[in-house]
């Protein structure tokens, strides 16, 4: 019988590890906070649980008591707030909190600070695509110091959801779809919002992990649908993001709004204590997601006042605009209902970090009117942002080197995209000035140095009808064009016929991804593929530069258009990296990090999937996983993108054919740049349990390394293979490896790899 050896990590599902692992308490925090608790009154205890909305930006339905923000912080009923967009308008209300609340505790500031601030950089999705984790930083650091300058001490943000389904519109705000890769994301944000620990300078905040946990996987990509999965999948496939966001010190998590094990997360005690705070060793606070507790009942498991309670002790700090605990707290604990052991910590927690950001030291800390006209949308931050941008294109098509374009052409830019500013940022930028970037049609012609001729036409409506316009837009507003159909495709052909080649802007509008933004159907909108169509009939050649937050199921294009470059949603410098790219200033690099499907009947899509007994060929076998009508690959699989050269791997060479658990050894590729011009490549490495106590995917991402070459150059690429690589979660939930063959394979995609084999032994 095969011998098991298991390596139980210091970060494995035993609570007393964790807790030896916890933090040295802070003498002097614990001190103030006990002192102060003392003098608080139950209302008071539980208004620090409060969390309620600025109305600045609609994240939720808004409760009907929003107007009467001011009363309620006087009355020391509110801990802290979201959505209240502006220095003087924060300043403002901590001042009502400062001098008019008898115990006088300083309020917290949070917002959605998703892909910047006023500085838009691209959509997370696209950011997880530059593989860069420098840059991912780099922006979130951004993102703070405009968001500090503006009051925020607390970002809901990394949103760190590993999603197999691009139906589900929220893909776009996460890192996609593998867990390592996520893992490695969510630590690099949480280093960039807070930076290191203790908070010295105003410009670091808080950053909330969310949504705990499993919301990117719903029922049929559906928003808020019902989540079923088993605890071997969530410990191996999903939890890992949120746990490297835990470990790299991020102060608050957010619940999810689905449930997990058929009970809520925002109630789920398992989730919130057993696994969050005994297994992880998370000492910060928790929140619910918007106004979540009221849920609760909706979802069938019990009246307000008992689905209250439990979601307090589940381990749920703050009550983020659902009224609930404010409502119905004081009146459970003084029938006995709830203890006040609890409301306690709960309280505590809200303060611990108070404390920690510095707020009891100075409560204006994030309130420095002088601050917006410094760090607001600075020529650096701008800069910034344009590399990301540029970095975040994925090149998915680029036949007989259409791309790069020639300075000075007569470019037809065609499409709904084209000219429109709002349409260049993405969802999560509503309370900044949506017509700050500049449109595709201005980015060239700047890049061009005014070399390019720049004609443009609208080509079609971007959407079906106005009706879904109105769904997606949801109030807010959206470009409409009166005339017929008819006379705006006349003038986009008059337009191309008159240009050396087409540039067609096309794909989701900026709203069209992003919350409660699900699609059953994963097309470019008809109008879009109509216009499409009638412009390869002209026979321009055709450049494709798709705008999207999510995967599209891009068929007809991919077959019959030379280049397509997907550029997501790029935000406020998005048209400047769109001419960086498109003139050649900028090598594309960018790869995809979710896998494209055909169609949506695929759906779960994923590239790390297991064998099964009848395994998949790429076409339709008899009593084998398959369809009868598409066949087993993606459109574009994950990892995928091109570059204006081409890079060679060698075979992968292993230092030693076996390693024991204390082990390590070093896997290396050369990489050869065989085109003419330099650029950057991502090195994957993934790695396959040969045999296992359970079943194993057939690949998983374990490194990669993004490397410029010079053409012409060869480099070689070391990635060191150590036992945490090959651990996973066993039946029992422990975190393992096993002893066994082991395949390492690397290579510029998830499917195009070199592989060598290696053993794991129990002794050398
Ligand atoms: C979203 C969260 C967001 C919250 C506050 C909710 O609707 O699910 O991601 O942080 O609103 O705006």
């Amino acid at each position: 019988m095969r011998k098991l050896f298991v390596f139980i990590s210091l970060i494995l599902s035993l609570g007393v590890l964790a807790q030896e692992s916890k933090t040295k308490p802070d003498v002097d925090m614990d001190k103030f906070i006990t002192e102060l608790m003392g003098k608080m009154t139950l209302e008071e205890k539980i208004g620090q649980l409060h969390q309620i909305s600025g109305g600045d930006v609609v994240s939720g339905e808004l409760s009907s008591e929003g107007n009467k923000v001011a009363q309620q912080i006087r009355k020391g009923g509110v801990g802290s707030m979201l959505n209240a967009k502006g220095v003087e308008k924060v300043k403002a209300l901590q001042d009502v909190a400062m001098k008019e609340s008898r115990l006088k505790i300083p309020l917290m500031f949070a917002m959605d600070v998703i892909h910047g601030y006023e500085t838009a950089f691209p959509v997370p999705l696209a950011m997880a695509s530059t593989w860069n984790l420098e840059q991912i930083e780099a922006m979130a650091r951004t993102a703070a110091i405009e968001a500090s300058a503006d009051g925020v001490c607390w970002t809901f943000s990394p949103m760190v959801d590993i999603t197999r389904d691009p139906r589900w519109g929220r893909i776009v705000e996460g890192a996609g779809e593998d867990p390592f890769l996520g893992g490695e994301i969510a630590k690099a944000m949480v280093k960039g919002y807070q930076g290191e620990p203790g908070y010295a300078t105003n410009t670091q905040i808080m950053a909330c992990v969310k949504h705990f946990a499993l919301y990117g996987a719903p029922d049929a990509g559906r928003d808020y649908h019902t989540v079923d999965m088993s605890r071997l999948r969530m410990y191996n496939d999903y939890f890992n993001p949120y746990k490297a966001a835990v470990e790299a010190g991020a102060e608050t998590v957010m619940s999810s709004f689905n449930e997990v094990d058929n009970i809520p997360a925002t109630a789920n005690k398992w989730l919130l204590d057993d696994v969050l705070r005994k297994q992880w060793g998370f000492e910060g606070l928790v929140v619910t997601d918007y106004a979540s507790i009221n849920d609760l009942v909706r979802h069938g498991i019990g009246d307000p006042v008992s689905t209250t309670i439990r979601a307090l002790e589940a381990g749920t700090d703050i009550d983020m605009e659902a009224y609930a605990y404010h409502y119905m707290l004081p009146e459970a604990v003084k029938t006995g209902k709830v203890s006040i052991k609890l409301i306690d910590q709960a309280c505590r927690r809200v303060l611990e970090a108070k404390y920690k950001l510095g707020l009891f030291e100075n409560p204006y800390k994030y309130c420095d009117v002088t601050r917006p006209s410094k760090d607001f949308f600075t020529k650096e931050h701008r800069a910034k942002a344009r590399q990301a941008a540029g970095e975040s294109f994925v090149l998915l098509k680029n036949e007989n080197n259409l791309l790069p374009l020639k300075k000075n052409s007569k470019i037809a830019v065609i499409g709904p995209h084209g000219n429109n500013r709002p349409m260049m940022l993405g969802p999560w930028f509503y309370p900044h000035d949506i017509y700050r970037a500049a449109t595709v049609v201005e980015g060239l012609k700047e890049v061009s140095g005014g070399q390019a001729e720049i004609l443009y036409a609208r080509g079609c409506q971007p959407f079906e009808s106005e009706e879904y316009a109105r769904r997606v837009y949801f109030g807010k507003e959206f470009e409409k064009d009166n005339r017929s159909d008819e006379e705006i495709l006349t003038e986009a052909l008059d337009v191309a016929g008159k240009a050396d080649i087409v540039v067609a802007t096309l794909g989701e509008s900026t709203e069209m991804s992003g919350e409660s933004s699900s699609r059953s159907n994963l097309d470019l909108p008809k109008p879009q593929q109509e216009l499409l169509k009638a412009l390869v009939a002209t026979g321009k050649p055709i450049v494709l530069v798709l705008f999207t937050g999510r995967p599209l199921t891009i068929n007809w294009e991919k077959k019959n258009l030379s280049a397509i470059l997907n550029v997501w949603f790029g935000g406020t410098e998005a048209a400047y990296a769109i001419g960086d790219v498109l003139f050649g200033d900028v090598n594309p690099s960018g790869k995809l990090t979710s896998s494209w499907p055909q169609n949506v009947g695929q759906l779960p899509l994923y590239y790390n999937y297991k064998n099964t007994g009848k395994p998949m060929d790429k076409w339709f076998q008899k009593f084998r996983s398959g369809y009868l009508d598409v066949s087993n690959e993606p459109l574009f699989p994950f990892g995928y993108g091109l570059s204006y050269t081409r890079f060679d791997y060698g075979d992968v060479k292993l230092s030693a054919n076996k390693m024991n658990e204390k082990g390590r050894l070093t896997a290396t590729v050369t990489v050869t740049n065989s085109g003419d011009r330099d650029g950057y490549e991502v090195v994957q490495l993934y790695i396959r349990d040969v045999a296992a106590s359970i079943i194993r995917p057939l690949k998983e991402l374990k490194g990669f390394q993004k490397v410029f070459i010079k053409a012409g150059q060869s480099v070689d690429i070391d990635f060191e293979i150590i036992p945490e690589l090959l651990k996973f979660y066993n039946y029992d939930l422990n975190y393992v490896c096993e002893p066994g063959d082991f395949e390492v394979m690397i290579g510029c995609n998830c499917e195009q790899l070199k592989s060598a084999k290696f053993t794991l032994v129990e002794s050398m």
